[in-house]
Order: C-alpha cells, then sequence, then structure tokens
C-alpha cells in the first residue's frame, strides 16, 4: 500500500482573542505546517515534520509556546513540551520469515515506540527540541528543573534569559488577567486560571511512521510549579500504531481523561473525525472542561474535534496540499465550562 504523507498542526483552542490578529495566524499556522511539508515532501520523516512546524510555532509571537507564552500568576514563562514517534512494525511475512516460531504462535509484532517530554521549562527558547533531545540522548522520558537545562546545553541547544521570551501582547493579558482576578477576589471564579492555547502536530511519513509533538507556555494565571498536559505522554501527545495525537485545552481535564492515548487507541475501531469527537465529548462528560484534539490515523486520515470558542488549525497533505480552518465547535459537543476571558 502507498502511503501519502499527512502532517496537521493547531495553534491551540481558547478563546478568539482580538480579529485583528486572525490574518497574521493564518499566516503563521501555514507557514509552520510548510516547515513541516517540505520535509515530507522532500522524503524526510514525520518525526522531523512535526518538530519543524512546532519550533516555527514556538518562535511565532502570536502562539501560546516558547517566545509569546502565556504567564504564570507571577508574572513568568514555565512552559511544557512533549514529543512521540511510533515505527510501524515490519509486516507480518518479514516476521514470519525472521522468527517463523514467533509467526506461528500469532505474535503480534508491536510498533517501536519513542519519547521524550520537558516540564516547567524556563530558559529554553525551543521547548520542543529539549524533549526531543531528552528522548534521544537519555536513557528517560520526562525531565524538569536545572537538570533538564543542563541537558539542553550539553545537547547544543541555545539557552536564553527568561525575560526574553515574554512579549509585550502577553504581559498586557498578563496585567489584564491580574485585574480580573483582584475583581473576582471571593467569587467561586477568583481563583480559576484564564486563557490557555497550546501548539502541535501530527504526522504520518511514506514509511508509514507515525509522530505527534507539543508545546505550550500553559494556562495563564497558573501557579508557578504546575505541569499541564503537554508534558504528559498519553494526555498532550501520543502514538502507536493505530495512529498520532496531540491535544490543546484545559491540561487538568484533559490529564484525567488520557486524552490522547484514548483516542488513538480508539482508532483501532472508528475512523479519525468520530473518534476525536467521541473522546471530546467524554471529556466533557468527565471534568466539564474544554479541549481539542488533533489525530492522523495510520492511513493518513485526519480527524479533529473541540468543545472551544475556537480552535486553529493548518493541514498538509501530498495529494491536497496546503489548507487553514478556523474551526468553530460542533453542536454535538456541547460546550466545556468556559475559561474565564483573558
Ligand atoms: N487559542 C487562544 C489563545 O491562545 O488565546
Ligand atoms: N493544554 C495546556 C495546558 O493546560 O498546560
Amino acid at each position: 500500500m502507498r502511503i501519502t504523507p499527512v502532517l496537521i498542526a493547531h495553534g491551540g483552542a481558547g478563546g478568539r482573542g482580538p480579529a485583528a490578529e486572525r490574518p497574521e495566524r493564518r499566516r503563521g499556522m501555514l507557514a509552520a505546517v510548510q516547515a513541516g511539508a517540505e520535509i515530507l515532501r522532500a522524503g524526510g520523516g514525520a518525526f522531523d515534520a512535526v518538530i519543524a512546524a512546532v519550533r516555527a510555532l514556538e518562535d511565532h509571537p502570536l502562539f501560546n509556546a516558547g517566545l509569546g507564552s502565556l504567564l504564570t500568576i507571577e508574572g513568568t514563562v514555565e512552559m511544557d513540551a512533549s514529543v512521540m514517534v511510533a515505527v510501524p512494525p515490519p509486516r507480518r511475512a518479514a516476521v514470519a520469515a525472521a522468527n517463523p516460531r514467533g509467526a506461528a504462535r500469532g505474535a503480534r509484532p508491536h510498533a517501536e515506540l519513542r519519547a521524550g517530554a520537558v516540564a516547567g521549562i524556563t530558559r529554553v527558547r525551543n521547548p520542543i527540541l529539549l524533549a526531543r533531545a531528552v528522548m534521544e540522548h537519555t536513557p528517560h522520558l520526562l525531565m524538569a528543573g536545572a537538570g533538564a537545562e543542563r541537558l539542553a546545553r550539553r545537547a547544543g541547544i541555545a539557552l536564553c534569559r527568561p525575560e526574553d521570551l515574554v512579549t509585550p501582547r502577553a504581559r498586557e493579558r498578563w496585567r489584564g488577567a491580574m485585574a480580573r482576578r483582584a475583581e473576582a477576589a471571593g467569587s467561586a471564579a477568583g481563583g480559576a486560571p484564564g486563557r490557555f492555547g497550546t501548539v502541535g502536530a501530527v504526522a504520518l511519513d511514506a514509511r508509514g511512521v507515525l509522530a505527534a509533538a507539543t508545546s505550550t507556555g500553559g494556562v495563564s494565571g497558573k501557579l508557578s510549579g504546575r505541569v499541564g498536559d503537554s508534558a504528559i505522554i498519553g494526555a498532550g501527545t501520543f502514538a502507536d500504531a493505530p495512529g498520532a495525537a496531540a491535544a490543546t485545552g484545559q491540561g487538568e481535564a484533559i490529564i484525567k481523561a488520557a486524552l490522547c492515548r484514548e483516542a488513538v487507541m480508539a482508532l483501532r475501531r472508528g475512523e479519525p473525525r468520530a473518534v476525536a469527537e467521541r473522546a471530546i465529548a467524554e471529556l466533557a462528560a468527565l471534568s466539564g472542561g474544554q479541549a481539542g484534539v488533533i489525530l492522523v490515523d495510520r492511513r493518513g486520515r485526519p480527524g479533529y474535534a473541540h468543545n472551544a470558542e475556537v480552535m486553529d488549525l493548518a493541514m498538509f497533505d501530498a495529494a491536497g496540499g496546503f489548507e487553514y480552518r478556523w474551526a468553530l465547535p460542533l453542536q454535538s459537543l456541547g460546550r466545556g465550562a468556559p475559561a474565564p476571558r483573558g
């Protein structure tokens, strides 16, 4: 079976944000997908493609990842990121030739899975590169703190000052959120974190390799030290033989639902669009939270769903070219509890 490479990226599910920013968001999303698509078109791998797309979104100041990350309650940047890749098992005929007894017993070969993640990063402009370094250069899966930043130095990943990642836009939003927090003090919503949004990408390459990558500044007004789903394999990011998934939205709800692993495993029985819709509906029923997910299955079929105000996506497939979507939620999913406007 000939596989057509596919790449899907999202720029976060959340509030609509200012209309004036929409054309630039669209350009940023398409440029990110273009960066990944060039790799796939040149015969490169899904893993490199999702990293390239997410890195471009981290470098773009309008998205909540890397430069432009939303700020903690203390006005600082703390970022999470993760990557995962699933290399498909050899075909049954090849397995039987290599291991006739195993084949005779009907042993089912598994995909080879690799992953890396980082949490609470403050001094790396591209946390997605550090998540990759955890995967490629350590025996571990998730790293945080000073040791993670030492790994960045060893892996040749540039460090920066934490304040270099704070944009005027993020600072302005933080001031607004703090003013609203002061106003709401005492009410039930007074301590709730505000805006969210995350960036992510999933891809399938011509060899059938599936990859997912996610990066975020987290939710605005989070406590310092809070870690969200984007650092957690199975929650914010997942890939296995059936497909790859990346999530966005309220991290606490996504972790409880193990959103990305549930969705990828459901691809064994369902097609990506229906699976994405069901996964978000289940998350909303479980926690009342808002989230979005993008999926690609092992045949290259895309799927996505969310129950926030809006989610923006861009897609590339070798057959159909490029497409951008400013996606509204499906009525049938029901809306999660809205995050306070930021
Ligand atoms: N995705 C909406 C935001 O980042 O505010
Ligand atoms: N989904 C991003 C976060 O909750 O940190």
